[in-house]
């Protein structure tokens, strides 16, 4: 099964990151990409007042706050080593 990976496009998110989150598949090679699925979701709900944790991104059941191209890649790949391990 496939790592599921759900970045937030709501209005918040995606003004403060979220739009060049949406970019994530250009940073990861052929081989990580087959193990992801990736996706721009409605708001998380996670946003209230334009807090200063967006962006946010929900990998697989864990939610990561104040996501950036650099971390996101970073998760992804320690989701898929983590999923290679089990
Ligand atoms: S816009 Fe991302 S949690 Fe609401």
């Amino acid at each position: 099964m496939k790592i599921t990976v759900q970045i937030c496009s709501g209005t918040a998110c995606y003004v403060m990151g979220g739009a060049e989150l949406l970019s994530i598949s250009e940073h990861l090679t052929p081989d990580e990409l087959e193990q992801v699925d990736i996706k721009g979701i409605m708001c998380l709900g996670l946003c209230e007042n334009y807090n200063p944790n967006t962006p946010y991104v929900k990998i697989d059941d864990e939610i990561i706050k104040n996501v950036t191209i650099e971390t996101l890649t970073e998760r992804i790949r320690l989701a898929i080593k983590a999923k290679a391990e089990k």
